[in-house]
């Protein structure tokens, strides 16, 4: 299933929770993390499972994710005790350092499925790369870490604090090149363990221009999706990442012309020469509809 747009909704705001069900996102992902304080952390736990057991998974609705506190806190396993649930898609991993993050978390999650007695392997995990230096150093180590895993994302926040960089962006609104390296290696990171790699969020809510220039930056440098922290957010997003027709048909005439041919290493198509690359590409624009 098509995942372009992931949309924050902290755990412990009622109202906000109370508005997703028509917010248009491919997923949402409940928060239990940052944008939750420690003296709320346990009122967001009871809003989450409530909302968790009251959600009629059903068609056209978002999917939902949890994003739990990181490992380090020592919070996860409880936060993992009710995330885990018929109506949850999968959990999100924040400060993620690499594969064995990600293996450590699915036996953890292996133990909330079977108390909750769902199907072993039967939730989904998204890890956020990128919010240490450590994360960055090691995005290359995800391949085989959990067949659960599904997306890498990227987030310039956490970074900054991690490393003590003043700022993400030049004046110009620009990443800086360290935080321009980050997002470019959960891209390679991502495509080596065959996931999707999934675009941080674009702060500034109320400006949408800002957003769409992201949303195309992403999209040409191979990002399938992009975070969002506000509903209004959504229809940008999910039509920044949308395939137009026009290059769908041209992916499927491309899979046609390599089976019609008999399936060589390259083929003359209307005089471009395409080789096993644009195939692939082709396939993969044919698979996220
Ligand atoms: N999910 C669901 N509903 C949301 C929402 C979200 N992420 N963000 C805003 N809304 C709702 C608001 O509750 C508000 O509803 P109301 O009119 O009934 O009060 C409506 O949309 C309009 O919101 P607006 O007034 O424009 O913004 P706000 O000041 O209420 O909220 C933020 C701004 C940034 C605090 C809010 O968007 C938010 O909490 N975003 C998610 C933050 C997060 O999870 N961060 C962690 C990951 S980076
Ligand atoms: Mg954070």
């Amino acid at each position: 299933m098509l995942q372009r747009s992931w949309l924050f909704v902290p755990g412990d705001s009622h109202n906000k929770l109370a508005k997703i069900a028509g917010c248009g996102a491919d997923c949402v992902i409940i928060d239990l993390e940052d944008s939750v304080s420690l003296e709320n952390k346990s009122a967001a736990r009871s809003n989450t499972k409530d909302f968790l057991k009251d959600w009629q998974v059903g068609f056209n609705l978002p999917q939902l994710f949890v994003r739990v506190n990181a490992l380090a806190t020592s919070l996860t396993s409880e936060d993992l005790s009710f995330s885990i649930s018929k109506a949850t898609t999968g959990i999100m991993l924040p400060k993620a350092e690499g594969g064995a993050n990600v293996a450590e978390l699915a036996a953890l999650m292996r133990v909330a499925e079977a108390r909750a007695g769902l199907d072993d392997n039967s939730t989904k995990i998204i890890a956020i790369a990128t919010e240490t230096a450590r994360g960055v150093l090691n995005v290359g180590t995800y391949l085989g870490a959990s067949s659960r895993l599904v997306a890498l994302a990227w987030g310039a926040e956490d970074l900054s604090a991690d490393i003590g960089a003043q700022s993400a962006r030049n004046a110009a609104g620009d990443f800086t090149p360290l935080f321009s390296h980050a997002r470019t290696m959960v891209i390679l990171g991502a495509a080596n363990a065959n996931i999707a790699a999934i675009d941080g969020i674009w702060a500034d809510f109320r400006n949408f221009d800002g957003l769409q220039k992201e949303c195309q930056e992403a999209l040409r440098d191979g990002f399938s999706g992009k975070m969002a922290i506000h509903p209004n957010q959504i229809p940008i997003i999910n039509e920044a990442f949308r395939s137009t027709q026009a290059q769908l048909a041209e992916a499927q005439n491309i899979v046609d012309a390599f089976a019609e041919a008999g399936n060589p290493g390259v083929l003359n198509f209307n005089g471009r020469m395409l080789d096993r690359p644009h195939l692939r590409l082709a396939m993969r624009i044919l698979a996220q509809t």
